[in-house]
């Protein structure tokens, strides 16, 4: 199955297309940002050290991130991964490149999400999620049919996350352009890149993520 990297900004809906993509195509999402997370959760040292970088909007290093990948794609032989939010430095592309490689898988797509940075804040700043099963809402864009009640699994946990205030969404974008960005020149010289309008309806998303794959397996 196919593996590809869904790449843009903060809230450019990289983790709502990969659900919707492992629903429709039963591929695998691999989010660096939900990894970090739950090592948040677990308490365990390497989510304390990560915490504080996180809130800030900072990039966490490329070693814990890349070990974090490792480890997944390690039980993973069959291939069909969403990168969701990895890689984002050129160190980060390389190491995925080499991993790859050494599984005898290739990288079939890159999309790239492009969003303007007005549309990200309000997307930020309304975003919630479902603390029981991930599914993402907005509180104007996509709430959940009954107030704080999962659509999905009836959940009443719903989260809102440290890093999406204004602040640190700044620095999470300025970390974007300078170290992210340069992987859209990287993929292009590939001939990887495809590009889709991320300001469009989600299901319109969908759709231009959906045609740049080809058909479902
Ligand atoms: P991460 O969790 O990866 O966050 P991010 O890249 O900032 O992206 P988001 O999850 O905020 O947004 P998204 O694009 O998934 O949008 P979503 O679908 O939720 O990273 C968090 C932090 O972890 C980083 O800052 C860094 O510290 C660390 N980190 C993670 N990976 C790292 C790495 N590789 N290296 C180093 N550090 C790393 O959508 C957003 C909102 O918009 C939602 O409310 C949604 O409902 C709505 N929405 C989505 N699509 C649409 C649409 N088409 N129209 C209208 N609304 C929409």
């Amino acid at each position: 199955m196919a593996n590809i990297i869904l790449l843009g900004p903060p809230g450019a809906g990289k983790g709502t297309q990969a659900k919707r993509l492992v629903e429709g195509r039963g591929m695998v999402q691999l989010s660096t940002g939900d990894m970090l997370r739950e090592a948040k959760t677990s308490g365990s040292e390497m989510g304390r050290k990560v915490a504080a970088v996180m809130a800030r909007g900072e990039l966490v290093t490329d070693e814990i991130v890349i070990g974090l990948i490792q480890e997944k794609l390690t039980g993973h032989a069959g291939g069909g991964f969403i990168f969701d939010g990895f890689p984002r430095t050129l160190a980060q592309a390389d190491a995925l490149g080499a991993l790859l490689a050494e599984m005898g898988q290739s990288l079939d797509a890159v999309i790239e999400m492009k969003v303007d940075d007005a549309a990200l804040v309000a997307r930020i700043t309304g975003r919630y999620t479902c603390g029981g099963c991930g599914a993402v809402y907005h509180d104007q864009a996509r709430p959940t049919k009954v107030t704080d009640v999962c659509d999905e699994c009836d959940s009443t946990n719903m989260v809102r996350r440290a890093d999406d205030t204004e602040d640190a969404l700044r620095t999470r974008l300025l970390e974007y352009y300078k170290k992210t960005s340069p992987l859209i020149g990287y993929y292009h010289a590939k001939g990887a890149l495809t590009s889709v309008d991320g300001l469009a309806e989600v299901a319109v998303v969908a759709a231009a993520i959906s045609k740049a794959l080809g058909a479902a397996p």
